[in-house]
């Protein structure tokens, strides 16, 4: 299913999509590229993209998107951090207003042509929570390439291998995807655990590198990107296990065809150069033709443009408007693997995004935390309370909490699952923050003072937020304005006076005490932790100073995921 518009806005920053925007005339012609494909689960990346280019590029629908986007940039709290490159992080400068004057005045061949430049512009400033996702082509037909491939280490040498289980994740596609390569006659199979040399004609790591700066945003280190590169495992939006492709193997454009790797296949020992095909993976809402493509999954319709909260039509449950801090990534569909599921029966609070093991040694306790963005907000304190109340039962004195690929979320989530393992008695279990004061955000809290729109309809409302003695401000008190002003990279940037989240009333009771020794918790992950999961790690880290292990990578590269904690209300 398309991504629902409720996940999409997941920061202050908003996200808008191509939706907004009324419809535009899809092209005519007599031979309709999106005919050819309609239907289909699986499509091969030039037909996908024929498809995808056919729609013409309209003056009118990109004057309409810049308006948009540059107005939504002004919320942006690190644009001026872009000004200077950040080498730590081997983050290149961003000139986000040239870039957008340039995109202003660039030709393109279509409407995709134009999106396209868009995302890869808003895509490099490698920060998942600034997004430009044109949902009419963005994973729409999500390229699959039957090798995904990882970085090994064997007999103490690290290198880069086509997944062993390769057969059991490919067939986990299904036979529409396996007869394809069949019909083609294209032999994937004898792939499985290859040694691969090199990818579209580097050195495989070299080509990991490029991919990661190009393809994989979302990281601000460099590091940490290159986890998302390979293949690896988490827990999806179904709650279960899966496989990712990784965005060598899984890039969410059709506009690759191939990718050549030199490889040693299991068995041999001579290296030869393989010309891999892809095959794309319909995403879509139904279409028969460009026409209702257009129609059904660009066009603005009555439900894209928001609902006014504050109208009973609107908002439909009475809750805070809760932060959150997600990534919108790449998700290949593949199943997982069933000997690869884990054979230990899972403990009570598993049914969510929360996988719970207790380990042969019945003393260690393990809490695989696929996400802090559940289905359920109060369910995932629950699911933490009988997770941790049967670990305690059957006698766990240790835990290891699992972060690998987990996709942050509730930013109160995180502040919970601390504040859960930390006990109460350890006080105020997050940290203050502030936004952007930019023109729109004061009018904006401007307009819910004089609305009195509260925490349940208005994310900017007072009564959403506290001051830093933990008291919910009045919903009369204008925290953004008078505004505080610095100066980054040589410019002037004004933001709010510092506050805390409102996350309190948890939905259970905190233990005073906390339920394991805080020496015997430890982290393990890819880095690839996604803010509210970077926050909850940092908090844990500086806290408790609580051991961290982070595995995957590349030889000899640090993975830092600081910048992602500092990104939480960009
Ligand atoms: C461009 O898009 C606008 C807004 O949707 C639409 O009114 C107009 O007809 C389109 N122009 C062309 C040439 O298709
Ligand atoms: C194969 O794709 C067709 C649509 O082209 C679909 O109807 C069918 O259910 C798919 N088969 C499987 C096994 O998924
Ligand atoms: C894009 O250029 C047009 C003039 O061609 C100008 O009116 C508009 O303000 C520009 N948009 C942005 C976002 O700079
Ligand atoms: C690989 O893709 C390119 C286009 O990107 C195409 O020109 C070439 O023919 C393809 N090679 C094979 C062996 O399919
Ligand atoms: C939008 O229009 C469709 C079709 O006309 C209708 O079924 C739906 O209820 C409308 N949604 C809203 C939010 O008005
Ligand atoms: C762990 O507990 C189970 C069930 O009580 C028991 O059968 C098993 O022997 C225990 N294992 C160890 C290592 O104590
Ligand atoms: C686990 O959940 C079951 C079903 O809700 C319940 O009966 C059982 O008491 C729980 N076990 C523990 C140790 O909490
Ligand atoms: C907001 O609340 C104040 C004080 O209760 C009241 O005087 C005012 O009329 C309210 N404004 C709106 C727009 O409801
Ligand atoms: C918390 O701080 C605010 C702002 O300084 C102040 O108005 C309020 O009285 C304080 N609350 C408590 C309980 O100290
Ligand atoms: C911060 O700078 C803005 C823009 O120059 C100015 O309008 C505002 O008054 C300044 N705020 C403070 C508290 O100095």
């Amino acid at each position: 299913m398309r991504a629902s518009a409720a996940s999409v806005v997941s920061t202050l920053v908003a996200v808008i999509g191509q939706s907004l925007i009324a419809g535009a005339v899809p092209a005519s012609s007599s031979v309709d590229p999106c005919a050819k494909i309609a239907g289909l689960e699986f499509a091969p990346p030039a037909d996908a993209l024929a498809c995808l280019t056919s729609f013409p590029f309209n003056e009118t629908l990109r004057q309409n998107v810049l308006d948009v986007v540059s107005k939504v940039f002004d919320f942006y709290t690190f644009e001026d951090y872009y000004l200077e490159p950040v080498p730590v992080f081997e983050q290149p400068a961003v000139y986000i207003r040239s870039e957008l004057a340039r995109i202003n005045s660039t030709s393109y061949d279509s409407d995709y042509a134009f999106n396209k430049d868009l995302f890869d512009m808003v895509n490099s400033l490698n920060d998942g929570h600034t997004g430009w996702y044109p949902f009419c082509y963005w994973g729409t037909f999500q390229n699959l390439l039957p090798a995904p491939v990882i970085s090994l280490e064997v007999n103490g040498v690290q290198n880069v291998y086509v997944v062993p289980n390769l057969v059991d994740v490919v067939n986990s596609l299904g036979a529409n995807y396996t007869s394809h390569f069949e019909s083609i006659g294209f032999d994937w199979q004898r792939l499985a655990g290859a040694l691969v040399l090199e990818i579209g004609g580097m050195d495989a790591y070299d080509y990991a590198d490029y991919v990661a700066d190009t393809v994989t945003g979302n990281y601000i280190d460099h590091g940490v990107r290159i986890n998302s590169v390979f293949s690896s495992y988490e827990i999806n939006e179904d709650n279960e296990f899966q496989q990712r492709f990784g965005d060598i193997a899984g890039p969410l454009f059709p506009d690759q065809e191939n990718l050549t790797m030199t490889l040693i296949p299991v068995g041999s020992t001579s290296p030869e150069t393989v010309t891999i095909p892809f095959l794309a993976i319909a995403d879509t809402y139904p279409f028969t033709d460009a026409s209702s493509y257009w129609a059904n999954n660009c066009a603005a319709n009555n439900e894209t443009n928001g609902v006014d909260y504050r109208t009973t039509e609107g908002k439909t449950e009475s809750a805070r408007t809760y932060a959150r801090a997600n990534l919108m990534k790449s998700s290949a569909r593949a199943a997982f693997p069933s000997q690869l599921v884990p054979d230990l029966p899972m403990v009570n609070g598993s049914s969510g995004q929360i996988k719970n093991f207790l380990l042969d040694d019945n003393t260690t306790a393990v809490m695989f935390v696929g996400s802090f963005d559940p289905d359920d907000y109060n369910g995932f304190q629950n699911d933490v309370v009988s997770a941790v109340t049967q670990f305690k039962e059957a006698g766990a004195t240790r835990l290891i909490v699992d972060l690998t690929n987990n996709g942050g979320g509730y930013v109160c989530l995180g502040e919970f699952l601390h504040a859960y393992l930390a006990g109460s008695s350890f006080g105020f279990p997050g940290y203050s923050t502030a936004v952007r004061a930019n023109t729109l955000a004061q009018k904006i809290v401007a307009a819910d003072i004089m609305l009195n729109n509260t925490e349940e309809v208005a994310f900017y409302a007072p009564d959403n937020w506290a001051f830093t003695n933990d008291t919910i401000m009045p919903n009369t008190y204008n925290y953004i304005t008078p505004d505080v002003n610095s100066t980054i990279d040589g410019a002037l940037y004004s933001e709010s006076q510092r506050f805390y989240d409102v996350c309190t009333p948890w939905n259970v009771e905190l233990p005073v005490d906390p339920p394991f020794d805080l020496n015997n918790v430890v982290i393990v992950g890819n880095a690839d932790c996604a803010s509210t999961c970077a926050q909850f790690s940092t908090l844990m880290y500086e806290r408790h100073n609580t051991r961290v292990a982070v595995f995957g990578g590349k030889p000899g590269e640090v993975m830092q995921y600081k910048g992602e904690s500092v990104g939480i209300l960009s």
